[in-house]
């Protein structure tokens, strides 16, 4: 084989990796997108067996729930580059791409939120309900136009 083409198949080669390390973060963003929401998931669970009398109402714990989802958002907008349209069983919706700002301002109305019920909960029960509420509606505004809806 001649130098020239040796160095073609290592060219070759390195483009391979590439392409191939490309798809491995794709899965890996969607996967840790995943993730974060689950951890959204559960403080929002937390908070709405507090409210609903399931769980005793604790300051400190509601508190650390809401903090969960308030600091979310920041990593949770950063887990969409391009490539992780599809792929993972992620269900998140084409749009998010095509109105990307809009989809950051209601994750950031979500974050804010949340933070007024982390505020809320050191006031006791009624005024972290009142607060929580409007996260949950924070949760179903974003996934109404950004999440497609599995059976
Ligand atoms: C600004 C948008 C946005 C907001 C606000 C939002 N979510 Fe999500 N959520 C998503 C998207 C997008 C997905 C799908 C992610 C994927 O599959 O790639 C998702 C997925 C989830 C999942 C499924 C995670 C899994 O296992 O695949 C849960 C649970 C969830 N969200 C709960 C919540 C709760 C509770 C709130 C409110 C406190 C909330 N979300 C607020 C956009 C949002």
């Amino acid at each position: 084989m001649s130098k020239s083409n040796v160095l073609a198949g290592l060219s070759l080669l390195a483009a391979v990796a590439v392409v191939a390390s490309g798809a491995a973060i794709a899965q890996d963003a969607i996967a840790k997108r995943k993730e974060v929401m689950k951890a959204v998931g559960g403080a929002t669970k937390t908070g709405s067996q507090m409210v609903k009398g399931e769980l005793p109402f604790e300051a400190d714990k509601a508190k650390a729930s809401m903090d969960t989802i308030a600091s979310a958002w920041g990593e949770f907008a950063k887990l969409y580059p391009k490539g992780t349209e599809t792929g993972g069983e992620t269900t998140a919706a084409p749009k998010i791409w095509e109105t990307f700002e809009d989809f950051d301002t209601k994750g950031k109305r979500m974050a804010a939120d949340a933070a007024k019920a982390s505020a809320a909960a050191a006031q006791g029960l009624e005024p972290f309900k009142a607060a929580f509420g409007e996260v949950t509606k924070s949760c179903k505004s974003c996934h109404d136009d950004y999440r497609v809806k599995k059976n």
